[in-house]
């Protein structure tokens, strides 16, 4: 696995712009070598700007194959969902086929909905970019502290996540063996809240984002406000 790479902008919006014009350039290069470009999408609230930017950019074709790092379980047309998140943000209006961005079915709670998940991604080769959020605890994707992150080499690609302690409690989430295997993971923090998160994950603490690296490449996308220089 690679190291991580901290990579901290002086702003929200400086890190927006390097981050879509890096991530362009992934989709061309993997586009060019395989015909296709196998991107995880985070959730939560980080990327919005993100996917903003994304939109912007009229970014995405039917050679882009999207999947989500996890999902709440919650109706599909919930505006808590992630994938309701990034289809109002970004793929409602871009040109990538819904069959290219299809949603975790959590709906149907998370032992059937990670299942489901788990029988789709079965054939799909390893990511090329997965973007991925942290949370305040050190969480990224489902990937909850005191719960099973699935890091075993044989775990399933698909996680049931019960007892989150963010809710919705019932949650789907790709495995840290899955987000593992692909070639690249890229870390999106912004914002105050997360300091004492990256202050612990940058002195080495075993917390579940600690535990998801790239075969290729593992980068931080860091803010000035998260990043903990001067404690
Ligand atoms: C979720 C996300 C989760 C998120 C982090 C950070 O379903 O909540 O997948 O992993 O990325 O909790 O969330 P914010 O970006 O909203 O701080």
């Amino acid at each position: 696995m690679s190291g991580i790479e901290w990579r901290v902008f002086p702003d929200p919006d400086e890190l927006v712009a390097a981050l879509a014009d890096a991530l362009l350039a992934e989709a061309a290069a993997a586009v060019a070598a395989r015909g296709a470009f196998h991107l995880v999408l985070a959730g939560g609230s980080t990327p919005l700007a993100l996917y903003g930017a994304l939109t912007e950019r009229n970014a995405g074709d039917a050679r882009w194959h999207l999947w989500y790092g996890d999902e709440r379980c919650l109706p599909a047309d919930d505006p808590g969902r992630n994938s309701v998140m990034v289809e109002s943000a970004w793929l409602a209006a871009s040109c990538i086929p819904p069959e290219n961005r299809v949603p975790i079915p959590a709906e149907r709670g998370a032992v059937e909905g990670a299942a489901a998940y788990g029988s789709r991604l079965a054939g799909v080769p390893d990511f090329d970019v997965a973007l991925l959020g942290v949370g305040e605890d050190g969480h990224t994707a489902s990937l909850f502290p005191g719960h099973d992150w699935g890091t075993a080499p044989d775990s399933p690609d698909a996680l049931a996540v019960a007892a989150a302690p963010k809710p919705p409690p019932g949650r789907v989430s790709l495995s840290a063996a899955r987000l593992c295997r692909s070639a690249r993971v890229w870390f999106v923090v912004t914002g105050g809240g997360k300091r004492h998160a990256l202050r612990r994950w940058a002195s080495g603490e075993a917390l579940p984002a600690a535990a998801v690296r790239g075969t290729q490449e593992t980068v931080a996308w860091v803010d000035a406000a998260a990043w903990p220089a001067d404690d």
